[in-house]
């Protein structure tokens, strides 16, 4: 059975966990403050759910999700990702992050940021473009019509296929927008941002997208 590392056990982590188990994955969570911390959330999530130190999270993680604040990447363990698979589902938001200088002026994205915190991982951006609570309620069986289309980038194709296997298996039609440095494509300001949209109209959304500078 695969198992899903989740760092961060907020909005983003808690809600994947519950979508990873509702469609018969493990899940190893951990948040800032210890396992012990997350006794009620693991009873919820049932036999299929472990709390873990952050460490033992991503190790036992065949897929990884970072669900922490951006401001906070700096502090992830770099030598435990090596290797790993990681799912980002950063967003970027001044007001709780601090302002980031290559973010303002449209340099780089959340997710290069973390690529470049954790060089030897293969970081694919995903889930930031779903308010949380939907994610364990809006996926829906291939082939449904309506069906919802959520946003994946990445520099690693073997990684971005592995992570679109998982959004499908948990309900969702993925686009594929190209290399982390397309990923602002869906980020905060966008059209698409947090639009639940079939892939149509995704694709739409993301294509003929300016730029705008980050407020
Ligand atoms: N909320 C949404 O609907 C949504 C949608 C799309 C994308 N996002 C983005 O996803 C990211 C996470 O958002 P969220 O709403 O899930 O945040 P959140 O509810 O505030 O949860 C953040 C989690 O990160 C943990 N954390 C912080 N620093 C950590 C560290 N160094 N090591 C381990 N765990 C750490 C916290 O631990 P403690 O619990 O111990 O404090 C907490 O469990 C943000 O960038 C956000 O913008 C959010």
């Amino acid at each position: 059975m695969t198992t899903i590392g989740i760092i961060g056990s907020g909005n983003i982590g808690s809600n994947v966990a519950r979508a990873a188990v509702d469609h018969g994955f493990e899940v190893v969570i951990s948040n800032s403050r210890g396992a012990q911390s997350l006794d009620d959330l693991v009873k919820e999530l049932g036999d299929a759910a472990k709390a873990g130190s952050v460490e033992e999270a991503i190790s036992a993680g065949e897929l990884v999700l970072v669900a922490i604040p951006l401001g906070s990447i700096g502090n992830l363990p770099v030598a435990a990702f090596e290797d790993k698979v990681v799912m980002d589902a950063n967003n970027y938001y001044p007001q709780r992050d601090g302002r980031i200088a290559e973010l303002d002026s449209n340099e780089s994205t959340t997710s290069e940021l973390l690529q470049r915190h954790l060089p030897h991982s293969h970081v694919v951006k995903a889930f930031n473009n779903i308010p949380a609570k939907d994610i364990p309620k809006d996926g829906l069986p291939a082939g449904e019509e309506n069906r919802r289309a959520l946003p994946i980038a990445g520099n690693d194709h073997a990684s971005k296929i592995k992570v679109a296997e998982f959004l499908d298996v948990l309900g969702y039609d993925v686009l594929d927008l190209g290399p982390l440095s397309e990923s602002w494509r869906v980020e905060r300001d966008t059209p698409a941002y947090v639009k639940r949209t079939t892939l149509d109209e995704l694709k739409e959304l993301t294509q003929d997208v300016e730029r705008v500078q980050q407020t």
